[in-house]
C-alpha cells in the first residue's frame, strides 16, 4: 500500500523492537525488569478513579474542545500553587487528551508547509517533536546536547533560530533528566521573542524530582513569559504526576491567541477527552499531596539504583529529575544486550537521537522492590 512517505521513513518506534525482545525471554523464563517505557506501575490514587465514575453522565455527549470549565479552573489553581503565575482558565488553558497527542499535532497549528520553516529540539529528545513536525511539513533542526543536556538560549546561530517556527524545550528533561534553570528559561524566552519563534515547553515531568536538588521543584517557563504568556506555549500532563497514563489528560497553558488557534485546529481533528476523565484530572490537578508521595517513591528507586552504576565507575550523568536515569557507559548498544541477557530492559542512549550514543536510558517504572532486585543483576551483568 502507498503510504505517506514520513510513515514509511520513520519506521518503528525503536523502543518497541526492545520489548519485543523482553517478551521473548520472558517466554523463555526469564525474570524480567523492564526500564524501557516511562509507564509506572503504582496505582492510581483512589480518589481519581472515584471522581472518574462519579461523572459518567446517564446520556453520553461529544465532549467540547475547549474542554470542561471545572478542569481549566483546576488545572490555573494548580499552577498558582505551583508556580506562583496567573493563568486565565477562560483563554489560556486547553485541556488535552494527554500530552503526546498535542506535542505531536500542535505544529499544525503553526507551520506554514509553504514557507522555509523549521522545527528545533534538543537531541537527544522526546522523538515526538520530531514527529509533530515533519508531518505538519516543517523542517526538522535539532540541536545536539551533551554534557548537563540542558538546551540553552546560546545553543543554535542566529539563523537557525529566526528560521524556526517553533523551539521546544523539555524540562524536567526526558531522557536525561536535566533541568534548565530559571535563568535559562528566561533567556530561552528572550531569544525566542527576539527571533519571533514560539517558544514551546514540555513540562509534563514538573512534579517528579528530586527534593534536594530541586527545593520547591524545576521551575516553568510561564514564570519568566510575564502575563499573557506572549509566544509562549507549556505542556503539562496527568500521565506521571498522577499515575494516570491511561486515562490520557493533560494541558497546553500560555498564550492565549495561540490557544486560540490551536482550538480551531482541534475543533477540526475532534481531539478531546471525555467529560468523565476531564472530572477525574480536575480533581488530580486539586491535589498535591498525591504527587508528593509519588515523588517520594521515584527518589527512592533512584536512591536504589544510583550506587549501583556508581560502584561499577559509571557516571549518573543529570537525573536530578523525571522518571529517568541516564547512565555514561562506553557502548550503549553493548551495554543494553549485556543488560537485556541478565532480564534487565534499558533503552540505548541513540534511540532518543544524536548525542545519546555512550548513554544508558532508565525508565524508573519497575517497583521499589523489583528495582532492588536489579541491583545486583545489574552489577553481575555490567562488571
Ligand atoms: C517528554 C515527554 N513529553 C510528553 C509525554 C507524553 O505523555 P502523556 O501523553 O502521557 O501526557 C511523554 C511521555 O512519556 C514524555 O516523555
Amino acid at each position: 500500500m502507498k503510504l505517506n512517505p514520513i510513515l514509511d521513513q520513520l519506521g518503528a518506534y525503536p523502543i518497541a523492537m526492545i520489548q519485543e525482545r523482553a517478551h521473548t525471554l520472558a517466554s523463555q523464563g526469564v525474570n524480567v525488569i523492564d526500564f524501557s517505557i516511562g509507564d509506572p506501575r503504582e496505582p492510581t490514587p483512589q480518589f481519581i478513579p472515584d471522581a472518574l465514575k462519579a461523572a459518567v453522565p446517564e446520556v453520553s455527549q461529544y465532549p467540547l474542545t475547549g474542554g470542561r470549565t471545572e478542569l481549566r479552573e483546576s488545572i490555573a489553581s494548580y499552577l498558582g500553587r505551583r508556580f506562583g503565575v496567573d493563568i486565565d482558565p477562560g483563554t489560556q488553558v486547553m485541556p488535552t487528551s494527554g500530552s503526546k497527542e498535542a506535542v505531536f499535532s500542535s505544529p499544525l497549528a503553526f507551520i506554514d508547509r509553504d514557507a522555509d520553516q523549521s522545527v528545533v529540539y534538543g537531541s537527544p529528545g522526546y522523538p515526538i517533536y520530531e514527529r509533530g513536525a515533519l508531518f505538519a511539513g516543517a523542517q526538522v533542526d535539532p540541536i545536539t546536547l551533551s554534557g548537563d543536556f540542558v538546551l540553552r538560549a546560546g545553543d543554535g546561530s542566529d539563523e537557525q533560530w529566526s528560521r524556526a517556527r517553533m523551539v521546544w524545550i523539555c524540562t524536567p528533561h526526558n531522557p536525561t533528566g536535566a533541568v534548565t534553570s530559571p535563568t535559562e528559561l528566561a533567556d530561552l524566552v528572550e531569544r525566542a521573542r527576539d527571533s519571533d519563534t514560539l517558544l514551546m515547553s514540555d513540562e509534563c515531568y514538573a512534579d517528579v524530582y528530586e527534593e534536594d536538588a530541586h527545593p520547591g521543584g524545576p521551575g516553568s517557563v510561564l514564570q519568566h513569559a510575564g502575563p499573557g504568556a506572549e509566544g509562549v506555549l507549556a505542556f503539562f500532563s496527568c500521565s506521571k504526576r498522577s499515575g494516570m497514563t491511561g486515562y490520557r489528560s493533560g494541558a497546553m497553558v500560555g498564550d492565549a491567541d495561540a490557544i486560540a488557534a490551536l482550538k480551531r485546529l482541534r475543533t477540526a481533528t475532534g481531539t478531546a477527552s471525555p467529560d468523565f476523565v476531564q472530572m477525574a484530572a480536575a480533581a488530580a490537578w486539586g491535589d498535591d499531596a498525591h504527587a508528593a508521595e509519588r515523588r517520594a517513591i521515584f527518589a527512592k528507586k533512584r536512591a536504589t539504583l544510583r550506587p549501583a552504576f556508581e560502584s561499577l565507575g559509571m557516571k549518573v550523568v543529570a537525573s536530578t529529575a523525571g522518571l529517568y536515569m541516564w547512565v555514561s557507559v562506553a557502548d550503549d548498544l553493548a551495554a543494553t544486550d549485556q543488560l537485556l541477557e541478565a532480564g534487565i530492559v534499558v533503552s540505548p542512549g541513540r534511540f532518543f537521537g544524536g548525542g545519546g550514543e555512550g548513554y544508558l536510558r532508565l525508565a524508573l517504572v519497575p517497583t521499589v522492590a523489583e528495582c532492588e532486585q536489579a541491583v545486583s543483576a545489574i552489577k553481575e551483568a555490567l562488571s
